[in-house]
């Protein structure tokens, strides 16, 4: 039996649709939605993916301010840039990309973001509401992965979900998500001992490795009619790969995600959709 290919592209369009329309209707308000992104360094895989955010917002007519700082950029300096954001108002959205060169350190940098200009979720005031089922700015990610759920209408509920990443940006928000909808859910990571028998117990992995030199989920480790979300972009051996071997996976699991194609537009996309937000909670505090 060969599984279903989750189509990201497709998914992250209707979302694109519907952040579309909702730009239009800020725009009629008075209210021109508009991300800030912040990029330290020459990071080429950062510069990508901050160029496909520009070119994104303005697919969806949202406005952006680009911020290129140099490698060599200093704590106070960085916190600055962010603080004058803060006080914008024609800012709705700030992202800092991640990661940041050694010499800055990223709780101080994300946890200075305004939360209401929080487009990552990942201030301590909206991770905190994450846990709390109250957050209005949940992390790209993850929540575009449950878009995907939705789509195609995987119920969660009671499901065995192990994911394999435990970071702010992944792992974290994607535990909270999922136990709001009633799976039970394991967080593995580099540490854990016997990942394969966790792995071949779920009903429902999502992977975000992005090492194949350390880890590639093979389809001996998976259940049949799995569900495999693959989160990791990497180079290997001359392609851009998953964590996944995704034409041997397919053949055992009953959805599975490609590389690229898959969760990487969902990103995107749904940090439209929080710009839009954030431009929304602007207007009700009426500042
Ligand atoms: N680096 C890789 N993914 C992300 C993301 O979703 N947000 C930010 N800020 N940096 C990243």
């Amino acid at each position: 039996m060969t599984g279903i290919r989750i189509d990201g592209k497709i998914i992250s369009q209707s979302v694109k649709n519907r952040v579309k329309s909702a730009v239009k209707e800020l725009k009629n308000q008075g209210i021109n939605p508009c991300l800030a992104t912040i990029l330290v360094g020459e990071n080429p895989a950062s510069a990508t993916y901050v160029k496909n955010k520009h070119r994104a917002c303005e697919e969806v007519g949202i406005l952006t301010k680009d911020h290129k700082l140099d490698a060599e950029i200093s704590q106070i300096q960085i916190n600055e840039i962010v603080e004058n954001l803060n006080k914008d108002d024609s800012v709705h959205g700030i992202l800092v990309q991640l990661p940041l060169p050694k010499q800055l350190d990223e709780f101080s940098t994300t946890s200075r973001i305004s939360p209401l200009k929080d487009v990552d979720g990942l201030t301590p005031h909206n991770a905190g509401l994450l846990t709390m089922r109250k957050a209005a700015l949940v992390a790209c990610t993850p929540s575009g992965i449950m878009e995907m759920f939705d789509f195609h209408q995987i119920d969660l509920e009671g499901k065995n979900i192990v994911l394999i990443n435990r970071s702010n940006l992944v792992g974290k928000p994607l535990y909270h998500l999922l136990l709001e909808k009633n799976a039970t859910v394991i967080t593995c990571h580099s540490k854990t001992k016997n990942l394969k028998k966790f792995c071949q117990s779920a009903d429902i992995i999502i992977t975000a490795v992005g090492d194949r030199n350390k880890f590639t989920l093979t389809s001996d480790m998976i259940k049949n009619e799995a569900i495999i979300i693959d989160v990791a972009i990497s180079r290997f051996e001359n392609k851009l790969v998953g964590d996944a071997d995704f034409e041997e996976i397919i053949e055992k699991a009953s959805f599975v995600t490609p590389v690229p194609g898959g969760v990487g537009p969902m990103t995107v996309a749904m940090l439209l959709k929080n710009t839009i937000t954030a431009a929304s909670l602007s207007s009700q505090i009426g500042r």
